[in-house]
């Protein structure tokens, strides 16, 4: 299969040089040694790096039957879970579809409308969700691995509570497929005693790396997106990145070069792009890289910026505030509508100079300037090309982030795959709350 995903290194600036990547190489080697021969740190949960061509015939076909079904039967679909458990599905779905999607008459949009519960607490947008639903044929796709994490699990009593008001417990529990544990926790539990369908997330793969677990793969089953497309293109990015030479490897590059500029003091790393269809992606990435490598006070700092929009923001910082960022930017090379600038005679807005042009052109032009414009104010840029938004370069780019997560995690000296510190805000919160 082609490859879908290539970086670009050539507006990194003058800070830095290919002899340091050079220099590096050594450590990549033994990155690469420990992550593929299990001996680093978290070796348990590296089940991600088969999943594309692990035997998973069965749970996809089932996973597809299920899907089928709602798509069928369904008018909504409600997706609870939270971090690893659901921002994979959602990034995919905004990615490859349209991103106004519920609002399409169901003829065009095909499939059920889908909203994400349980991925916060906040009481007015939960209502305003519950309200949405009412009056629409209802399934539900709970997504919890351990099924005590509190978002999603009050989520789902809310759910069930208002879907027992209208469906009697036959029907409500053919509505609703848990993905969860095979053997252990409390959603599993609720789960066999209910006899809701379920699907399983491995327990070689965390939170974050399971997008191309049945986590990931049911929504967007349910959405329209062809699976086997996205495991296909994610299953050729095995193949690229598994190779140990950095030279040709470009998710080694990738990491290399991010761990070199922390290296020389850079703080901050920025993902980019200049499509709203990937801004959810760029919520997945955060979720990797921050809870990969954020550990023993090291790593850059994940953030995410949507272009052109926060140009109009966080523009002046990014130019001139303080240098402690690098940047990676998302380009989308084509597969753009033919948006036509409209002419205008009067010209009050001065830009009928771009009547007739398209307004990809103009945002591709953007997209050239802003690069040239932050790495000439001293921000060293990396460019990830995407040869266009689809199922399979979205697989592809989950294996690209997903690797360079690893190696990148590894070359800092830290576990990639453990995140002990989110527990430090439950506990506070659990305390006061009462907990038993
Ligand atoms: O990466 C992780 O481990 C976390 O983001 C979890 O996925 C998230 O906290 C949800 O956990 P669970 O699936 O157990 O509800």
């Amino acid at each position: 299969m082609e490859r879908y995903i290539r970086l670009d290194e050539s507006a990194l600036g003058a800070g830095v040089r290919a002899a340091e990547l050079d220099q590096l190489t050594p450590q990549v080697e033994t990155a690469h040694r420990l992550l593929h021969s299990g001996g680093g740190a978290g070796a348990e949960f590296r089940g991600w790096m088969d999943l594309p061509v692990r035997d998973q015939r069965g749970e996809l076909d089932r996973l597809q039957a299920v899907a089928a079904r709602w798509r069928e039967q369904a008018t909504a679909l409600v997706v609870i879970g939270i971090g690893g458990s659901y921002l994979g599905a959602r990034a995919a779905i905004e990615m490859l579809l349209p991103l106004y999607r519920n609002e399409l008459p169901a003829r065009v949009r095909g499939g059920p409308k889908i909203y994400f519960l349980g991925n916060h607490m906040n009481p007015a947008v939960t209502a305003e969700i519950l309200q949405l639903i009412e009056g629409e044929d209802v399934v539900v796709n709970v997504i919890s691995k351990s099924g005590t994490t509190t978002e999603p699990a009050l989520a789902f009593r809310l759910i069930r509570e208002t879907l027992a008001r209208r469906y009697p417990p036959a029907e409500l529990r053919r509505r609703i497929v848990a993905t969860t544990d095979a053997r252990r926790g409390a959603l599993k539990q609720l789960a066999d005693d209910e006899g809701y369908e379920q699907f399983v997330i491995p327990d070689d793969v965390g939170g974050r790396y399971s997008v191309l677990t049945p986590v990931g793969l049911l929504p967007m089953a349910v959405a329209g997106i062809d699976v086997e497309r996205v495991l296909a293109g994610a299953a050729a990015g095995r193949d690229f990145w598994s190779q140990p030479q950095m030279a040709t490897n470009d998710a080694y590059r990738y990491a290399a070069w991010r761990n070199i500029l922390a290296r020389k003091g850079k703080e901050v790393e920025l993902l980019a792009n200049f499509d709203p269809h990937l801004h959810t992606f760029g919520e997945w990435w955060k979720q990797l890289f921050g809870e990969s490598e954020g550990k023993d006070g090291k790593a850059l700092y994940p953030a995410s910026v949507d272009f052109t929009t926060d140009l109009h923001s966080l523009g002046q910082y990014i130019q001139e505030g303080r240098r402690i960022l690098i940047e990676t930017v998302l380009h989308v090379l084509e597969g753009e509508p033919p948006v036509q600038i409209p002419s205008e005679p009067r010209d009050l807005d001065g830009l009928e100079y771009l009547a007739g042009q398209s307004l990809a052109h103009v945002n591709a032009m953007a997209y050239q300037a802003t690069v040239a414009a932050h790495q000439e104010g001293g921000v060293p840029v990396l460019q990830v090309h995407l040869a266009r938004r689809s199922p399979e370069v979205f697989g592809q780019l989950v294996y690209f982030f997903e690797t360079a997560c690893a190696i990148s995690g590894y070359l800092l000296g830290v576990n990639p795959f453990d995140q002990p510190g989110v527990e430090a805000y439950k506990k506070n919160m659990f305390r006061l709350l009462g907990k038993p």
